[in-house]
Order: structure tokens, then C-alpha cells, then sequence
């Protein structure tokens, strides 16, 4: 490999920008030239590249959100806006691609490589967690942060008013960042996609909670829990208990945002390293992840549809927990 160029899409995440100074520095190193490309697959298209070397990516590691911008292309979905991208590629010399980014992110780059051969490597830039083939993703730690510190602040206002709060986090289809913020803020009850809760069931907590003299609750919603939206839980549960006092809150895009962890900073160092070195061996269509601290290369393919399985064990403790 000769050239490469680098782009981050899809939902930003913090340490994508590590992990494209990790990609950068190593193709460097190794004397391989590379570019960056401007607002994920939008650049590729409108010919966006601009040359990078190891200074281009000085002062980032420390930094939220990419500076290389990001986008969820539309035109990239189109066999027209792809031949334009594939033109630019050829143009620049290109002969091969590091996509940092999500599920919608690898599927751009699968068909990419399956229409016009150019080599891909994915990286999974993600706060869901939601990437097979990796233990986590990118962003994912320092999202899951930011969901427990808020939920933190939450639970002093909730205590001081006896209040019952219903906050949800984001993770798209998955409850990676719920079931762990919910764990980790001591939640009365965690509702997730991966294990729908009858409403019954979560009013029987609230009851078993009364009797041992609780005074005010949170229950952490995962956004993908699609049983009506977290208003409606929160109106029913009124409905059910006119007494309580209930908030609802919606962290949001506070969740993407902010200086990458220290778990973050590594996982993207070693991911963005291993796209590169994964390159140099050939290794194409691709996703490079980490698995019980090891380099492991899983087929594109399989990052998209296969699934990591919620942690049982956490959610078992979670419930013995919120007694
Ligand atoms: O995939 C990351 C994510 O933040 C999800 O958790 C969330 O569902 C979605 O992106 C929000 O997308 P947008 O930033 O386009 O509103």
C-alpha cells in the first residue's frame, strides 16, 4: 500500500480524532503517504483530500468531535455519487481507505470495495457500542462517562425532592451505555431493547422500593426501548402512582461530545495503528477491533450483522442490586 486516505462518518464519537492521528502517524512512519478526507464519504465525492502529515494531527488526541468533520452522505448512497468518489480516489492515487465510523459507515465502505475494488479497513468509531468483532468501540467509554456523571447530578436534585426521575441515554438500537450508566448510578431499573420490561414488571419495583422506605428513584431508558416514548412511560407511571413526583430528562447530544477518556485515547491509538499495519498486510474489507486486549481483523461484513450480546450477568446484578 502506498497511499491511503483516512475519513471519519457517521455520528462523531470522542476519540475519533485519536484514532485518525493514531492512523496518520503510523502510515507516516512507515512511509506511506496519506490523506485526510473532509466530512466522511461527502469529501471522497466532492474531492475534499487534503494531504496529512505527522503534524497535521499535532494537539488532538485530547480533543472531542473530529477534525476532519463528519456526515452521514447521502450521496454515497448513490451508484453516481459512488463513481465520483471512486474517480477522486483514482485522481489522488488512492489505493486504499480507512473508514473510522459506525455500522452505516462499513456498510458504505463493503460496497465501495465490492464495486471498485479499492482496499477498505473499517474502525469502529461509535458511542453505542453496537460493532461486533470489538469489546468496545470508540467513544463508547467516554459517552458512558458522561451518561453517569450526569445521571449523578441527576440523583442529588432527585434525593433533595423525593422526586422520580426517568432519564433517558442514547445507543441507538442497543443498551450498551444504559444498562452500564444504569449499573454504575445505582438506577431503581434499567428498560433496554435487549430485554423489554413489562410495564408491570417496573411498577412491581417501584412497589418493592416503597416497602423498603425509598424515597426517590431513576430509571435509565435506553432510546431504543420502543415501547412508547419515555413521556408515555413517565404518563403512565402518574397514572399508576399519583403521588409521585416524576422528571423526565433527555441527555442527548451530551453524550458525544468532550475530551476523549484515557480508555478511549489507547483503544483508539491501537485501532488506528492496527488499520494501518492491517493494510500493510494486506488485509482488506475488513474491521479491525480489540477482543480481551488482542488485535483481532473481523469481516466487514460481520461487524455490520452480527451482534454483541448484552452482558447477563450485569443485568442480574443490577436488579440484586436496586433492592
Ligand atoms: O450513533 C450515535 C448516535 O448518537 C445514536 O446514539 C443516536 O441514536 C444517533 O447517533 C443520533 O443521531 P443524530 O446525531 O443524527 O441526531
Amino acid at each position: 500500500v502506498k497511499k491511503i486516505a483516512v475519513l471519519t462518518s457517521g455520528g462523531d464519537a470522542p476519540g475519533m480524532n485519536a484514532a485518525l492521528r493514531a492512523v496518520v502517524r503510523t502510515a507516516n512512519y512507515y512511509n506511506i503517504e496519506c490523506y485526510g478526507v473532509r466530512e466522511g464519504y461527502n469529501g471522497l465525492i466532492h474531492d475534499d483530500f487534503l494531504k496529512m502529515g505527522p503534524r497535521s494531527v499535532k494537539n488532538i488526541i485530547n480533543q472531542g468531535g473530529t477534525i476532519l468533520k463528519s456526515a452521514r452522505s447521502v450521496e454515497f448512497r448513490t451508484p453516481e455519487g459512488r463513481q465520483k468518489a471512486y474517480e477522486n480516489c483514482v485522481k489522488h492515487g488512492v489505493d486504499a481507505l480507512v473508514c473510522i465510523g459506525g455500522d452505516g459507515t462499513f456498510t458504505g465502505a463493503k460496497i465501495f470495495y465490492e464495486e471498485f475494488g479499492i482496499r477498505v479497513i473499517g474502525v469502529p468509531g461509535t458511542i453505542d457500542n453496537d460493532i461486533f468483532g470489538t469489546d468496545n468501540t470508540i467513544g463508547y467509554d467516554t459517552a458512558l462517562n458522561t451518561a453517569m456523571e450526569s445521571i449523578d447530578k441527576i440523583r442529588d436534585t432527585a434525593t433533595s425532592h423525593n422526586r422520580v426521575f426517568f432519564v433517558e441515554v442514547m445507543g441507538r438500537d442497543a443498551g450498551f451505555i444504559a444498562l452500564n450508566s444504569g449499573l454504575a448510578t445505582g438506577a431503581l431499573d434499567i428498560l433496554i431493547p435487549e430485554k423489554k420490561d413489562s410495564r408491570d414488571e417496573l411498577f412491581a419495583n417501584f412497589r418493592k422500593a416503597e416497602k423498603t422506605g425509598k424515597a426517590s428513584s431513576i430509571v435509565v431508558v435506553a432510546e431504543g426501548e420502543k415501547q412508547g416514548s419515555i413521556y408515555d412511560l413517565a404518563n403512565l407511571t402518574k397514572e399508576e402512582f399519583p403521588d409521585y413526583d416524576i422528571r423526565v430528562t433527555i441527555l442527548g447530544h451530551i453524550q458525544r461530545g468532550g475530551s476523549p477518556s484515557c480508555a478511549d485515547r489507547v483503544l483508539a491509538s491501537r485501532l488506528g495503528y492496527g488499520a494501518v499495519v492491517g493494510l500493510m498486510e494486506g488485509k482488506t474489507n475488513v474491521m479491525a477491533g480489540m477482543r480481551s486486549n488482542d488485535m483481532v481483523y473481523t469481516p466487514i461484513e460481520d461487524a455490520i450483522k452480527k451482534h454483541n450480546e448484552i452482558n447477563k450477568d450485569l443485568l442480574l446484578i443490577s436488579e440484586i442490586l436496586a433492592i
